[in-house]
């Protein structure tokens, strides 16, 4: 059986990508490689945590030390490498957690990867972001040769990693490909992203801060759709490309709020209107990318990928998902959740 590593796979993505693997693949043998920050939890994984082909270890990847070990006592075939610091907000005022796990962290993997793995035949492939492109204007999608423009810590240490990784391909050649994806939407997100944090407040009739006018636009695409697009690259995908993944599904902000706010009212029995009212504009983020949107024609023409999931029906099972998952998102939000939100939406 194949080792391959998983990191991050107890956060959002993340979960979903090690479940698909465990349960599709059984010629894999998944080691899910998670320093459990407080976006990592396990409870994500709890249908698949017995697996006969599945195994957790908690590591950080900036532990050089550690990473190495994992990597000479299991023979490594490949890497799926999506453990990040993932959220712009705190990227804008901890920058350096962001250089660390996600620079310093990649180049980590690679190392060990080089050295210990199977780098011959095997496959590091690492999971990246549409930001790295920077902002578009009314119009246009970012292709693979759009060039980089990142505008946020976040993406710009997204950016940087994706250099390193292209930089090992050429210069040891390491077998890596990279995706490069918008903004995912479906269970298990950790409520400081838009949409799981605009459940939990409506939940709880309170304020939905909504940045600067609301007027930035996101694609959103099902996140078992984007599972699917990492389980074909990596299986198929071509060594040193670059494949875009999107959901050619764009949303202003602030249509997106008021959609959920409608379905909400109607899923809470609450009168239509009485969510909306909740919709507070507050100060806007500091360098706010205005519009992502994606070319996915090559992931499509070349390894038959496109969303299976339109967006009416993956937005309601995921807000149906909140909503029955409530141990899950009272436990994510309390503790340490009130301080994060305090300090970034009090006086905001
Ligand atoms: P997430 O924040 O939900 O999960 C990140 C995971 O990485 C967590 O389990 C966390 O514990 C782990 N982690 C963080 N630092 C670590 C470290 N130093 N060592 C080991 N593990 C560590 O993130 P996500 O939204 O699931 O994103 C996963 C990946 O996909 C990231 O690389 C992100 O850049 C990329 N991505 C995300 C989106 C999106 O919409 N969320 C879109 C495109 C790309
Ligand atoms: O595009 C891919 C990226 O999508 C990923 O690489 C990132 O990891 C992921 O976090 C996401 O980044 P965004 O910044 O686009 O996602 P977020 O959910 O933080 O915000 C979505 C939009 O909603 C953005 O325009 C900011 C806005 N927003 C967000 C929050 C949290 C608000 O208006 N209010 C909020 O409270």
């Amino acid at each position: 059986m194949k080792n391959i590593v998983i990191t991050g796979g107890a956060g959002f993505i993340g979960s979903h990508v090690v479940r698909r693997f465990v349960t599709l693949h059984p010629e894999f043998h998944i080691i899910n490689v998670d320093a459990l920050t407080y976006a990592g939890n396990l409870e994500n994984l709890k249908d698949i945590e017995t697996a006969s082909n599945y195994e957790f270890v908690k590591l950080d990847i900036t532990d050089a030390e550690a990473v190495n070990k994992l990597f000479s006592d299991k023979k490594i075939h490949g890497v799926i490498h999506l453990a990040a610091e993932s959220h712009v907000d705190r990227s804008i005022t901890n920058p350096i957690d962001f250089v660390m796990t996600n620079v310093v962290g990649t180049v980590i993997l690679m190392n060990a990867f080089k050295t210990y793995g199977d780098a011959e035949n095997g496959r590091f492939y690492h999971v990246s972001t549409d930001e790295v492109y920077g902002t578009l204007g009314d119009d246009g999608k970012f292709t693979e040769s759009t060039p980089y423009d990142p505008n946020s810590p976040y993406s710009a240490s997204k950016a940087s990693s994706d250099h390193f990784v292209r930089a090992y391909h050429e210069t040891y050649k390491l077998p890596i490909v990279i995706s490069n994806c918008s903004n995912n939407y479906g269970s298990h997100q950790f409520p400081e992203k838009l949409i799981p944090l605009m459940i939990h407040n409506i939940k709880h009739n309170k304020p939905l801060p909504v940045y600067g006018k609301g007027e930035n636009i996101r694609d959103w695409l099902w996140v078992e759709d984007h599972a699917r697009a990492i389980e074909m690259i990596y299986l198929n995908g071509k060594n040193g490309e670059t494949y875009n993944i999107g959901g050619n599904n764009e949303w202003r902000n602030i249509d997106l709020v008021k959609k959920l706010c409608e379905i909400m009212d109607r899923k809470l029995g609450r009168e239509a209107g009485t969510s909306a009212q909740l919709i507070t504009y507050v100060t806007d983020r500091k360098g706010h990318d205005f519009r992502y949107a994606i070319d996915a024609s090559k992931l499509e023409n070349e390894l038959g990928w496109s969303p299976t999931v339109a967006f009416d029906q993956g937005f309601d099972k995921t807000i149906d998902w909140y909503l029955e998952n409530e141990v899950w998102l009272e436990r994510v939000t309390s503790g340490a959740y009130s301080d994060y939100y305090q300090s970034m939406y009090s006086n905001r």
